[in-house]
């Protein structure tokens, strides 16, 4: 399989991918049996098995020690190899935020380990982000509750912004998310928007409608068919009517655009939608909606590729150099973040437009195998619908990697595209997961289907503060 073609420097990953996993399946197997009985959904927790290098960089293999039955290695040898866990304590809040935060302490603890310390920046994006501004859709929701508003006062807001940053620091989320996510206490107030109590928000808005279209968003459909998207935008535009008409008459400087009205309304039927649903459901939802939007984009920054460009230009079958450098830039690329299968997708497309502007003829992927993984952190691509940061006392924190796409990067067919998109026949590409798939651990084929490789937080800390 591709092991026998794995040849060059970035594919001969491929290779101990299987060989690992195949270790990997056997310990999982055995641990099943002594410890765990299986569950749909305990799968990805359990899973063990550190990365697989991609490059050099990583090497060497490690592997977690809770995999190996009977340890073989002397204790001493262990340290580095041990994941690392949140040091927790008690937090010390403001005393002037009115909320009662035991009641959503379980989103936060799931808060807290999407945002875990040295991850943070790293599934910023894709996890991190979409967490914590579902936590503060949900947050807004349940304060509302006990009022008639839907947003917090600004006086509160702040205080209640400290604590929520605070109790999340407690349980091991980086302190820094406000920056890595860009949001600040003004998020909760409702902004612009000109509706912020629930009457009228009532009478202006076709709640039923609403509820309907958001009370369980489909993550097959929701990205390329959607319903609770244009479900929230209408809302939102039914409460900023009158803004928008104020703001376009006057459009004076200083003066909230009609998009920013509109988003801070946004975030106000968000609001209300939390109100109404368990903070399970809404987060579910939330997640699913954030999950569109992500994978619209490439998150990764490309320097401008020169050194390829000078490699690779006018050669039909370009040789070592090119390839070299091909890879040597992509495994630059590669420590920047963990995108998800789909971002994967724009991003090969973005980065080839870029070569092909620069002159570069051939599909330089085709030639020098590189795939669609070899753009995320580790190999490791997510899920277009990716998976929460797992937090296990025994393994520490994980994350799952989706194996089964293991796939060519696309070569664009013109250095002009603008925008790409993956709806359409093509859509089932790299498909989000589905549910039979999901809950069936059972099966050996679903297994292989999905694969989870957990790259476990020692890791990354080792990536992070060893080695440089
Ligand atoms: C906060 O909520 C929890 C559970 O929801 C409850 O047990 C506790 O008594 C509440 N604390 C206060 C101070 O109301
Ligand atoms: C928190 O994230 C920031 C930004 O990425 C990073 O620089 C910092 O090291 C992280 N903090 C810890 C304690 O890991
Ligand atoms: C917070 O507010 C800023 C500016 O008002 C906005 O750009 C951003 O999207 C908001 N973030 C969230 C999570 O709502
Ligand atoms: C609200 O929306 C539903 C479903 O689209 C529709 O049947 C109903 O007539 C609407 N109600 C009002 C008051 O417009
Ligand atoms: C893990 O956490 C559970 C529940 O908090 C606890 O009962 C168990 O003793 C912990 N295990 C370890 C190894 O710390």
């Amino acid at each position: 399989m591709d092991c026998v073609k794995a040849h060059t420097h970035l594919k001969g990953t491929v290779c101990h991918q299987f060989l690992f996993l195949t270790f990997w399946l056997s310990g999982f197997q055995d641990l099943m049996a002594l410890q765990v009985p299986p569950g749909p959904s305990r799968f990805s927790s359990m899973s063990m098995l550190a990365s697989h290098p991609s490059s050099s960089i990583f090497e060497p293999i490690q592997i977690s020690p809770a995999v190996i039955p009977h340890n073989p290695f002397p204790l001493e040898s262990l340290p580095p190899m041990y994941p690392s866990f949140p040091t927790t304590y008690i937090p010390v809040l403001t005393g002037r935020c009115p909320v009662n935060f035991s009641a959503i302490s379980s989103i936060m603890d799931k808060t807290a380990s999407d945002c875990s310390q040295p991850l943070a920046a790293l599934v910023g994006n894709v996890v991190c982000c979409p967490q914590f501004s579902s936590f503060l859709h949900i947050f807004q929701g349940y304060y509302s509750l006990s009022s008639d508003n839907l947003v917090l006062q600004n006086a509160v807001a702040d205080d209640c912004f400290k604590d929520i940053i605070n109790i999340l620091g407690s349980r091991g989320a980086n302190s820094s998310i406000p920056t890595i996510c860009s949001v600040k206490s003004s998020n909760f107030t409702g902004g612009s928007c000109p509706v912020k109590d629930i009457m009228t928000f009532e009478r202006k808005v076709n709640t039923s409608k609403l509820l309907e279209a958001c009370s369980t968003v489909d993550p097959l459909k929701e990205c390329c068919r959607p319903v609770c998207q244009p479900a929230i935008k209408d809302a939102a535009l039914e409460i900023s009517v009158s803004q928008l008409l104020m703001s376009d008459n006057k459009n004076t400087a200083g003066q909230p655009t009609s998009v920013d009205v509109l988003n801070d309304c946004k975030g106000v039927v968000y609001s209300w939608i939390s109100r109404k649903l368990s903070s399970d459901a809404a987060n579910t939802a939330f997640r699913i909606l954030s999950a569109c939007k992500v994978n619209k984009v490439c998150p990764l920054d490309f320097k401008q590729p020169s050194e390829v460009i000078n490699a690779c230009r006018n050669v039909a079958a370009p040789g070592p150099s090119c390839c070299s450098s091909l890879n040597t830039y992509i495994a630059g690329i590669q420590k920047q973040m963990l995108i998800t299968n789909r971002q994967a997708i724009i991003c090969a497309t973005v980065f080839g437009s870029m070569l092909q502007k620069g002159g570069v003829i051939t599909d330089i992927y085709k030639l020098c195998d590189v795939d669609l993984k070899d753009f995320s952190l580790q190999g490791c691509l997510l899920r277009s619908l990716p998976a929460d940061v797992v937090f296990d006392n025994s393994t520490g924190f994980s994350f799952t990697c989706d194996l089964s796409d293991n796939i060519a990067a696309p070569w664009p067919s013109s250095p002009s595209f603008s925008s790409l998109s993956l709806c359409g026949p093509e859509m089932s590409l790299p498909a989000l997961p589905t549910s039979e798939t999901l809950g069936n651990p059972g099966s050996r084929g679903a297994e292989l289907d999905h694969l989870i490789l957990a790259l476990l937080f020692f890791i990354i800390s080792t990536f992070l503060y060893g080695d440089m």
